[in-house]
């Protein structure tokens, strides 16, 4: 067969010429004595325009009775159709049915809505908005190994079980074989963690970034990516509760150096999916987010804001009167803050950077005023924060001093305590939300949508 792909690009040379193709019926016409099938094989974004005669087929009745959704192969001559829309048909010359559907199929021809279309997980990829984000999502998968392998960055599995908590937010998921309903517990009442599958407690891994650190010290630059898992309860259209992150980590590096990374990294996956894509954006573009287009080759050939927190929060703090929740310095910035700055004051990606220690994790190096940590966020319109990322405090007995103020036992990080002490390099490093980062190239509003089977607060289906 041919695939719909090879077939739609190269139509010109397959004029006159037979092919066969195969795929999923999208649509159906039919009156006495011929009819059209709306052909889509997946390869392609475009489905394929079938003519079938009652004339030119042995099985005209069985094809006029085929439902949406059913699955066959379609043989005929390719006949260039300049007048018409698409610009070629095929004139089917014999139509195989592999698997028929039935009339109850649930993806019928007309607009569903995403809410809709999420009650149908497993069908949804057969639609052109689906079909859409999953190979913007793939191809934006292969972009950023791409960018990172021409860097020669080593790429990193770190593990998905772990005993720490990267992050230090509690937000993590437990996991045990202990049998819930009896559970061991110590002679003063806790739960004897020493008798479960690893010896003590475990949890999914919320970031793969202090076993990525350890590779960087060695290999030099390294990334990871993988998924990773939050217990967050918020029930946001940014969160989710797996989901997958890109987080490169560079040695002899420091904040300006990550920052320069990042900006890199997504004007070059904006261009990859831009140029390898393009029949998927311009549907983004028409149908999703007018205006995505011009926005993303806009940020692709110009410079990201940099703004430090101490003056975003000064600006910010003009805009009080226009916020649900005040800011004031030493607050944590909220989704409409970060939307704030980089949609009313920026109108571009911005990189805030040098927030207060105190609301930052404790791995971040603490700045010379002795207030602030090298952290940098990344934040775009639409969203807000993509980015998180920051130097790492190299110098072992701060560190020490910063694990005890968030209440972290030195034994726990005994390995991330001996970098600080075998060859300590300056090093930064951030966290890319791969999710974030495919709604931001799609102009997709809901994280749901971007993921091909979601994990949310409540959701864990299929
Ligand atoms: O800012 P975060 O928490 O940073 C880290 O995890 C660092 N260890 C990264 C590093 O420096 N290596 O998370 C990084 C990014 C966020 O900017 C956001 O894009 C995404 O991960 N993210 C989520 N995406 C979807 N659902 C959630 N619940 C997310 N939590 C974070
Ligand atoms: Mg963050």
């Amino acid at each position: 067969t041919t695939d719909v792909r090879t077939l739609s690009r190269n139509f010109k040379e397959f004029d006159g010429k037979e092919v066969t193709v195969s795929g999923w019926v999208r649509n159906m016409r039919d009156s006495k004595t011929f009819g059209f099938l709306v052909l889509a094989d997946g390869t392609f974004f475009n489905p394929v325009q079938v003519v079938f005669n009652q004339d030119k087929i042995d099985n005209f009745d069985e094809v006029c009775h085929l439902n949406v959704g059913a699955a066959v192969y379609v043989t005929g001559i390719v006949t260039l159709t300049p007048e018409a829309k698409q610009p070629f048909e095929i004139q089917a010359t014999k139509v195989e049915i592999e698997g028929k559907s039935t009339p109850d199929y649930p993806i019928q021809p007309k607009r569903h809505t995403m809410e809709y279309l999420r009650t149908q997980t497993h069908l949804r990829p057969r639609t052109n908005t689906f079909q859409a984000v999953f190979r913007v999502r793939s191809l934006c998968a292969y972009a950023i190994h791409k960018f990172f392998q021409e860097r020669d960055f080593v790429y990193v599995h770190t593990p998905l079980i772990t005993g720490s908590d990267c992050e230090g937010a509690g937000e993590m998921f437990q996991v045990t074989t202990m049998d819930l309903n009896n559970i061991p517990k110590t002679e003063d009442g806790k739960v004897d963690f020493s008798q479960d599958f690893f010896g003590h407690a475990t949890n999914l891994t919320v970031s793969g970034q202090l076993n990525g650190e350890t590779y960087a010290q060695a290999f030099k630059n390294i990334y990871t990516f993988g998924p990773t898992f939050r217990a967050e309860n918020s029930n946001t259209t940014r969160h989710a509760a797996e989901f997958w992150m890109i987080e490169p980590e560079i040695s002899f590096a420091d904040l300006e150096d990550d920052m320069i990374l990042a900006e890199d990294m997504i004007k070059f996956v904006i261009n990859y999916v831009l140029e390898h894509a393009p029949e998927e954006m311009e549907f983004f573009n028409n149908f999703i987010d007018k205006g995505l287009l011009d926005r993303l080759h806009h940020v692709a050939s110009s410079d990201f804001g940099r703004i430090t927190y101490t003056d975003a929060v000064a600006e910010l703090e003009k805009h009080n009167d226009e916020f649900d929740y005040k800011v004031s310095w030493g607050c944590d910035l909220q989704t409409e803050h970060e939307r704030y700055l980089t949609e009313k004051i920026f109108g571009k990606p911005v990189f805030v950077t040098d927030y207060p220690k105190e609301i930052k994790a404790f791995y971040m190096k603490l700045n010379e005023d002795g207030k602030t940590v090298a952290a940098m966020d990344c934040l775009v319109p639409g969203i807000g924060e993509i980015i998180g990322g920051s130097q790492r405090e190299d110098d072992y007995d701060v560190l020490v001093q910063r694990m005890k103020e968030c209440g972290l036992k030195e034994e726990d990080y005994q390995f991330y305590l001996d970098l600080r002490k075998y060859g300590s390099s300056r090093h930064a490093g951030f966290g890319l939300g791969f999710e974030r980062c495919v709604m931001y190239l799609t102009g997709m509003g809901n994280i749901r949508d971007v993921i091909p089977f979601p994990r949310t607060v409540g959701n864990c289906d299929l």
